[in-house]
């Protein structure tokens, strides 16, 4: 790259997905707002964008999704009470997680097309510029925010990035795959890209675990994009495309942290406890009743 790369200022959320795989709790309280500990799943994924210098968060959401727009305002008659009652600490740290004055935007996927489509709803606010994309329900743990990792590793390489971690063979068929130059190095040069592929097919076990940076030509490709895996519109099957056809660089990033599908029971419960672990006020108790349950 002869010069800088764009800043990645934009990110984009997801949470338009109805949950079924939570019902009851999701009936009428979405997905992302379920609590890891005390915080929804979207803000722990809001606080890695902004770990990572994101500056805009662009929400793509569907109906009863309200209440997460209602999280990221806010909450006059509570914050008040906070200040009369002299709660300081829990104001600030209401303060501390909202997003300033128009560094939220919050954009409708009107039917259930598939990821492609519902980061197509996000090109007008997206414009002409790289972003980062953020799936809701992985969280990904580490020493160092995932996001921040590929925006440093962008910095070198420009173009598009995606995290990956390996699993093991017999669930490459649940992810996206992708083959790359080096399997073992933190950053690869991207060559091969598949979606959900049958199993015993899959170029390698590097799986997408739900962290991109994307230039801006991904959205007219999207907007052509046929659908794909499970008959959604794909967003791998237009990487796919910008990768063959606009020949545009792709490369993946390892993230070597844990990562925790809060789409599913076992990972969302996982990730309580990891989290609840890593909390001073909470540690002990938490260590203590897990001792008591696994007697
Ligand atoms: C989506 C992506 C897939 C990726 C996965 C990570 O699939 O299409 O490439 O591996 O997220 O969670 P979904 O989980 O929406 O089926």
């Amino acid at each position: 790259m002869s010069s800088k790369p764009a800043r990645i200022r934009k990110a984009v959320f997801p949470v338009a997905g109805l949950g079924t795989r939570f019902l009851p709790a999701t009936k009428a309280v979405p997905k992302e707002m379920l609590t890891v500990v005390d915080r929804p799943v979207i803000q722990h994924v809001v606080d890695e964008a902004r770990a990572a210098g994101i500056e805009h968060f662009v929400f793509v959401t569907g109906r009863n999704k309200a209440v997460i727009e209602d999280h990221f305002d806010i909450q006059y008659e509570l914050e008040r009470t906070l200040a009369d009652r002299k709660k300081t600490k829990e104001l600030d740290a209401l303060m501390a997680d909202l997003p300033v004055a128009g560094q939220a935007s919050f954009t409708r996927q009107q039917a259930p097309l598939g990821l492609g489509h519902a980061v197509w709803c996000a090109r007008d606010i997206i414009g002409d510029e790289p972003f980062a994309l953020l799936l809701p329900d992985m969280l990904h743990h580490g020493a160092t925010p995932c996001l921040k990792d590929m925006i440093e590793a962008y910095g070198a390489s420009g173009g598009n990035l995606i995290a990956v971690a390996p699993v093991p063979d017999d669930q490459t068929h649940q992810y996206g795959i992708v083959g790359v130059t080096d399997a073992k190095a933190k950053v690869a040069r991207i060559t091969q890209m598949v979606e959900k592929p049958p199993q015993g097919t899959a170029p390698s076990n590097l799986h997408i675990t739900g962290r991109y940076i994307l230039q801006p030509e991904i959205f007219d490709l999207l907007a052509k994009q046929e659908k794909g895996a499970g008959g959604e519109i794909q967003l791998t099957d237009s990487m796919i495309r910008l990768m063959s056809d606009l020949g545009q660089a792709f490369h993946a990033v390892q993230f070597d942290g844990t990562i925790y599908d809060c789409g599913s029971k076992i990972g969302f419960l996982a990730a309580n406890v990891a989290y609840g672990l890593e909390r001073p006020d909470l540690a002990a108790g938490l260590r203590a009743q897990i001792t008591r349950l696994m007697k």
